[in-house]
């Protein structure tokens, strides 16, 4: 079985969040499962190309519309990630330091694709299955099956991860003269709702699609940004998989990024070492709890009732509580959130920016992980927390459902809300502190969530099964 992942993102080479975290385990993990795993990638100029070596496995060029765009297939020559990891190179559209957020990323993404679909109409071998990610790969099956370039490739199975349909890269008709020739007669299936939809058209195209838990995959036939008929048009090929974590990067026992390195049995002086460290660094007593929140700072991940929560919880519970925040996004959370620090000095610390080592401290150091989170396909947050020892306060919601229960109930570890709103965490955030005074309970939970697997295996094999099914 040898698969191909398409992904935007694949860590350590780029990440943004959980996608990047994703396409840099799973393949791992299904090598080691038996299958060959393979990755291809654009070539950001990120710090890892320049880390790495790399051989040139293919050129070509292509249509842009009316540009021509030369481009390079690069394949990491270190083995590295412990898969075969490919990077498509176009110059002037890939070439960025970053990943998303430029003006032309729908050009950009549309390269990326046909790069890798012309460069695999030349492999001798074809892999048995291509694995898109998200929208950025989703023209990716529509192609496979109706454009007249690939005609050779009509036979490899093609399969969507839905990782968050908030996302969907929509754009007008205006641009199909980007896309290569395809079947005309065919164009309705890259529609949706008056616009081509890249996630739409996957979803119609792919011969399987799933999403990243089963909860988020019920939730999908309900709300789907606008994509929910559609869904449960095709839900007889839809299913959820739970991701899972890469126990081998996210270890307190090894994680060379964090201060003091500790097990289950001595947690609680290895967690008091690193919370000394961070609240030294950042001006806080570390006698306190520590809640942290790490994320992307958008109202999906609730991160706009951050400041409110800080302040009335502050307020409420005067000296006995501080807080750090580590994400960065919308431009108004990442001032309210500076602003917020003026009214709670010495009891909350923000850090805006992208910082891979602070995100492991603060997993470490922490006692309390908030996840106000609207929207949470699956979040690896909360199970990175689990693993270092932190107990993570969470939005019922999405794959937290899956993977977090309330202490409150019969064999529960962690802590469960359900509205969004200040109200409501600040109710969670109350009862994290009662845990937290009851010393020996807290303890206990503690090492429970420390010893949960959420390692890959088991998804892995999910993802084997539903390829082999699709043979
Ligand atoms: P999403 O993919 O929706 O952002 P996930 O919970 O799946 O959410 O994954 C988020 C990943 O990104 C985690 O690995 C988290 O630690 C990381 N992360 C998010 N923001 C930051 C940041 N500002 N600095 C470092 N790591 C971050
Ligand atoms: C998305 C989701 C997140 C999920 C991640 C990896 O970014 O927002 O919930 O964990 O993908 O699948």
């Amino acid at each position: 079985m040898e698969i191909l992942h398409v992904s935007a993102e694949c860590y350590p080479a780029a990440k943004v969040g959980g996608l990047g975290d994703v396409a840099g385990a799973l393949p791992k993990y299904q090598q080691l499962a038996g299958a060959i795993a393979k990755v291809v990638m654009p070539a950001y100029q990120t710090p890892f190309r320049q880390q790495h070596t790399f051989d040139l496995v293919h050129q070509g060029g292509l249509w842009l519309g009316h540009d021509w765009y030369h481009f390079n297939v690069w394949k990491e020559n270190g083995n590295s990630l412990g898969f075969d990891l490919y990077q498509v190179d176009i110059p002037g559209l890939l070439d960025t330091p970053g990943v998303y957020g430029y003006p032309n990323d729908t050009e950009r993404f549309l390269a990326f694709q046909v790069a890798v679909l012309d460069w695999l109409n030349e492999w001798q071998h074809q892999p048995d299955v291509i694995h898109c990610h998200d929208h950025h790969t989703g023209l990716i099956p529509f192609l496979l099956r109706y454009g007249y370039k690939y005609a050779r490739l009509r036979d490899i199975a093609s399969m969507l991860t839905i990782h968050n349909a908030q996302y969907q890269g929509q754009f007008g008709w205006d641009k199909l003269y980007l896309i290569p020739s395809f079947d005309l007669w065919k164009s309705g299936m890259l529609d949706w709702g008056g616009a081509i939809n890249p996630l739409a058209a996957a979803i119609k195209c792919a011969w399987r699609v799933n999403t990243v838990s089963p909860s988020y995959m019920e939730e999908l036939l309900r709300s789907a940004n606008g994509l929910e008929g559609l869904l449960n048009a095709e839900r007889d090929k839809c299913s959820g998989i739970l991701n899972g974590i890469d126990d081998k990067v996210w270890d307190s026992s090894a994680d060379p990024m964090i201060d003091t390195r500790y097990n289950g049995n001595d947690a609680a002086k290895g967690k008091k070492a690193n919370k000394e460290k961070l609240c030294e660094r950042f001006g806080l007593d570390p006698s306190l709890p520590l809640f942290v929140f790490i994320g992307r700072l958008v109202g999906d991940k609730g991160a706009d009732l951050l400041p409110e929560v800080i302040g009335r919880s502050l307020e409420a519970h005067p000296g006995k509580l501080n807080y750090i925040v580590l994400g960065s996004g919308d431009a108004h959370i990442e001032w309210m959130l500076q602003q917020a620090r003026q009214h709670t000095a010495g009891h909350f610390a923000v850090f805006i920016g992208y910082n891979e080592a602070l995100s492991h401290q603060l997993y470490a150091g922490a006692d309390f992980l908030l996840m106000p989170s609207r929207v949470e396909p699956c979040g690896l947050n909360q199970m990175y927390a689990m693993r270092y020892g932190t107990v993570p306060v969470v939005r019922t919601t999405g794959g937290l459902i899956d993977t977090v229960t309330d202490f409150g109930d019969k064999g529960g570890f962690g802590i469960r809300f359900f509205q969004a709103t200040a109200g409501d965490i600040l109710h969670a955030v109350g009862r994290a502190l009662e845990l937290y005074a009851s010393g020996t309970k807290f303890s206990k939970i503690r090492k429970t969530v420390m010893q949960l697997d959420h390692s890959w295996d088991k998804a892995a094999q999910n993802y084997l099964h539903l390829y082999i099914s699709l043979k």
